[in-house]
């Protein structure tokens, strides 16, 4: 099939590739021409692993294509899919001015002559977006254009979203017409994962509920992460024991810092405010934000509490980027937490496998900061150890070259990377999340 996909950002360019690997013929649109000029030139904007190959592969088979034009995607795609930005406004809300830019667009390039099209929802929207985006398309498309709206909302995780793309545990899509649905169906007649096919609200209302639920299961382990400190139980051993429970599962109980990216935060706000504007104010979200804002301030008093005045005072940060196997700093926690060290009048010296560049671009990190040249040189001389950011060299690394670089053997450990007794035989205080601290 032939595919147009609006927004070349981490889902899109991520799906196009993917529906490309399957055998579709795919257009990714862009209006930063940036973006596309590079992809032109085979590099590719962001780290994914396994994404470049693919990218590659796809160009070279003529599966994937490039363009700046939406009027040349909507031309030649069946279905066009919108993957561009839904950040929040101030007050929690979704911002939707990309969406009915797009909207409108497809409906000022469409022409009666191109047969039938279906506009596909695949950014995170409010639910009724796709109604919106059905009136949009009539009321500035011409007269005798056939089309169909879809919501199609994206699991992928950032860091695996090649695995989650071509092999998903679910494919949820909504539409209010058989025609549609049946586009739909043929989309993704390639992949092996099982289809729900609903009406479109209930496909916009899944997406915000998932990560809401996800984000829920977070602040709950890291409430339980508070009372195994104050009693003394382990968290690791907790969360194993309730997570062995399959109606709850194991994963999403990770107590770490609280969540961030540019996905659940946004979302759990969009959610909040979506009930709120539909007459059920949803307090249990508003618990879950509270507690999530809360972790960092709760990490950092335990930094203040071992190390009592940050100021004139090395760091060492492991980790910038939101999470692991990516090098996306959008509302990553690492950042926020680098922040507020920076504004006490600590130094900090980091270092991440992959997010230096986004963080010095994007970052906002102001003060005494350097990037070191790899994960041990960023130790020398440093005071403590912070580690932000799951990387899994960072729990496989040495801890007695830990030891030897550091002028205090210190680490807060936000991620429970290290086994506190394996930690405490090298000699080193070790601070982390929900286990006392070994001194
Ligand atoms: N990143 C994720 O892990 C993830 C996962 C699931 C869903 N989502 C949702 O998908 C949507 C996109 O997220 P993202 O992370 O890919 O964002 P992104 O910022 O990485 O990419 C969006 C792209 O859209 C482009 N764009 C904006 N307006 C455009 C226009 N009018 N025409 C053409 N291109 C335009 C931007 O230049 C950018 O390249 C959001 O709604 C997000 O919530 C994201």
């Amino acid at each position: 099939m032939k595919l147009t996909i609006i927004g070349t950002g981490y889902v899109g360019l991520t799906t196009g590739a993917c529906f490309a690997e399957v055998g579709h013929e795919v257009t990714c649109v862009d209006n930063n021409p940036e973006k596309i000029a590079m992809l032109l030139k085979g590099e590719i904007p962001i780290f994914e692993p396994g994404l470049a190959e693919l990218v590659t592969k796809n160009v070279a088979a003529g599966r994937l294509k490039f363009s700046t034009s939406t009027a040349e995607g909507v031309e030649s795609g069946e279905v066009i899919f919108i993957a561009v930005p839904t950040p929040p406004m101030p007050d929690g809300s979704v911002d939707l001015s990309f969406i009915e830019k797009v909207a409108r667009e497809v409906a000022e390039s469409v022409q009666p002559g191109q047969g039938f099209k279906v506009v596909v929802d695949k950014s995170t929207v409010p639910v009724k977006t796709g109604q919106k985006v059905a009136e949009t398309i009539k009321r500035y498309g011409p007269e005798g254009v056939e089309f169909g709206v879809a919501s199609n909302p994206e699991f992928l995780r950032e860091g695996c979203a090649i695995d989650d793309l071509l092999n998903p545990d679910r494919i949820v899509f909504g539409t209010h017409d058989e025609r549609t649905a049946d586009v739909m169906r043929r989309v993704y007649s390639p992949f092996n994962a099982p289809v729900l096919a609903t009406d479109v609200e209930s496909a916009e209302l899944i997406k915000h509920a998932a990560n809401s639920f996800l984000a829920l299961k977070i602040s709950y382990i890291n409430s339980v992460a508070r009372i195994c400190e104050k009693s003394g139980a382990d968290i690791e051993m907790v969360a194993e024991g309730i997570g062995m429970d399959e109606r709850i599962g194991r994963s999403f109980l990770n107590a770490g810092l609280g969540y961030g990216g540019s996905c659940f935060p946004k979302d759990i706000k969009a959610f909040i405010s979506i009930s709120e504007s539909l007459g059920y104010p949803f307090e249990l979200l508003k618990q879950v934000e509270e507690i999530n804002d809360s972790q960092l301030d709760h990490f950092l008093a335990k930094i203040r509490e071992s190390l009592w005045v940050f100021r004139e005072k090395k760091i060492a940060l492991w980790g910038l980027a939101f999470k692991q196997n990516t090098d996306d700093v959008r509302e990553s926690v690492a950042i926020k937490l680098a922040q507020k060290i920076l504004s006490e009048g600590a130094s900090i010296s980091a270092w991440d496998p992959e997010a230096v560049g986004t963080a010095k671009k994007f970052g906002n990190l102001e003060g005494d900061i350097t990037y070191a040249e790899d994960q041990y040189s960023c130790l020398d001389g440093a005071e403590a150890l912070v580690i932000a950011t799951e990387w899994p060299q960072f729990g496989n690394a040495d801890l007695a070259e830990i030891k030897k670089r550091m002028r205090n053997p210190i680490i807060f450990d936000g991620r429970n990377l290290f086994d506190p007794a394996t930690v405490a035989q090298q000699g080193i205080e070790y601070h982390s999340i929900g286990r006392l601290p070994v001194t």
